[in-house]
Parts: C-alpha cells; structure tokens; sequence
C-alpha cells in the first residue's frame, strides 16, 4: 500500500521499474524519475538491450548522477512502483506477465491506443474503455492509474528544461491517484491532477490523438496546460 507520509521519506530508496522502458517514452521517463531521486529500473523483453539503452542515457547526462539500471520487465515489475511503457497492443499481456509482481503496487498505465488511418493517427476504442482499464483487468490486484498520456517524450527526456505539461490521473484507487501524483509532481513544470476513477482514462488516451494531430499540422509539440486549476499538484 501506498503511504504519502512515508513516501515523501523514501525517495531516495524507492524503485521505479518501467514496463518497456526501452522506447522513447520509457527513456525520457525514466531520466525524469531519475533526476529527480528515484532509483530507476528500465524494463524490456531483453536485459541486456535495456543494460545498453540505460549506458546510454547515462552517458548523455554525465553532469547528472541518475540511480538509472537495466533489466528484463520482470525485473522491472519487481519494484515498488510500475509504469506500462509498452505499445498500447502490448500493456494488458505485458502487465499479465508479471500479474503476480504486480499485485498490491501501484502501476502507472501511459499507453495510448491510436493508429494511423491515412495521415492522421486516430484514437481507437479499447474493449474496456481505455488501455488503463485493460491492465487493471490484466493485473487486478494492482493499483492501476492511468497518466502521463499527453507527455511528449522528448520533453520528459530533456533534463535541461522543466516539463512544460499538466498530467491528468485517474484510478479507482485513491492511494494511486496520491501515489502518482506524488511522483510526477516532483518533476519540474509539472503540475498532476486527479482526474477521477479509471472510466476517465479512454478519453484522456483517446484526446493524445488531438495533441499528435497538432504536432503534425503546426510542426511543434503541443501539451496540455488547463486554466481554473491552482498552481500545485493534488
Ligand atoms: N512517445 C511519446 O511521446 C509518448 C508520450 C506519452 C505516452 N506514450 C505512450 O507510451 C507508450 C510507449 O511509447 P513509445 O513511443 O516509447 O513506444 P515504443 O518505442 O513503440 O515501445 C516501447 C517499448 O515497448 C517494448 N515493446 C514493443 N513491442 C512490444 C510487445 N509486443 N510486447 C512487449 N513489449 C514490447 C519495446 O521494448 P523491448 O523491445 O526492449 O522489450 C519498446 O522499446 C505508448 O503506449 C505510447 O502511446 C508515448
């Protein structure tokens, strides 16, 4: 279970494991959750691939001491808190995999399902509502929240600049909301909201295909920032 009281004591010693850590988004996260204290496992289907992704991003940051490591997803599933940074089509069996690891954790679901349909990538409709949804089924003893959708990759990446992006998170979970708004709050420029129970989730994944749509058409990389909202997380 996740306790905020405790949480704000063991940044340092919390592990961070990502679920297909490998891929832009996994990267970029990982450097993030990194630079900001947490000790970070990055997942694959390979050790050794995810061994040379993490010397690599080491190496891009030499000025930073990032507590950053490779490992198979087991490995990864095997920390206090998961992400899911695979491919939509892959979250549910990824998660389903290490169900077992998984369960009492909370596992933070970023994947979102498009696909391209001529020029433009569209938001599909999961069977469950939202890919959030699929590995809460896919692992139900864990505490699933959905988040970081809108984040583009590569800002999460650049430990230069702040994140320039609110982070919307929903789960049927209270502890989960707390446990992921604690941690992506911490990240510079971010500011995290509870955005309710995980019947949330398929339009949150579903509206990145809006945000990709306007990368392509005005060439830059749009985020999210909402106004109304006070200027902290939670
Ligand atoms: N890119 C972004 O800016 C961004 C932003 C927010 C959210 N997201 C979401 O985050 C997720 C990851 O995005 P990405 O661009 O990093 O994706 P990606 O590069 O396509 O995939 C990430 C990693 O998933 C693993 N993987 C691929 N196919 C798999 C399969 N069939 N089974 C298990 N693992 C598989 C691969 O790692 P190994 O081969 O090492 O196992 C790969 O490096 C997506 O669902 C995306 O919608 C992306």
């Amino acid at each position: 279970m996740w306790d905020r009281e405790c949480a704000s004591y063991t940044v340092g010693p919390m592990r961070i494991g990502i679920i297909g850590g490998t891929g832009p988004a996994g990267c970029g996260l990982a450097v993030r959750l990194a630079s900001v204290g947490f000790d970070t496992v990055v997942g694959s289907r390979s050790a050794e691939r995810a061994d040379e992704i993490c010397r690599g991003l080491l190496a891009e940051w030499p000025d930073h001491e990032l507590a950053l490591s490779g490992a198979a997803n087991a490995g990864a599933a095997d920390c206090d808190v998961v992400v899911v940074a695979t491919p939509w089509e892959a979250a549910a069996a990824a998660a389903a995999a290490v169900a077992a690891e998984l369960a009492g954790k909370v596992v933070i679901s970023m994947a979102n399902a498009l696909a391209k349909v001529g020029r433009e990538l569209q938001p599909l409709a999961p069977s469950r509502g939202s890919i959030a949804a699929a590995v809460q089924a896919a692992a139900p003893r864990a505490l699933v929240s959905g988040a970081l959708h809108h984040v583009p990759a590569h800002d999460l990446g650049d430990l230069k600049r702040p994140v320039d992006c609110d982070v919307l998170v929903c789960s049927d979970h209270p502890e989960a909301i707390a446990a992921t708004i604690d941690i992506v709050g911490r990240f510079p420029g971010v500011r995290a909201f509870e955005a309710g129970t995980l019947s949330h989730a398929g339009p949150i994944e579903a509206f990145t295909a809006v945000l990709l749509q306007l990368n392509a058409a005005y060439r830059t990389r749009a985020a999210v920032r909402f106004t109304g909202l006070g200027p902290e997380s939670g």
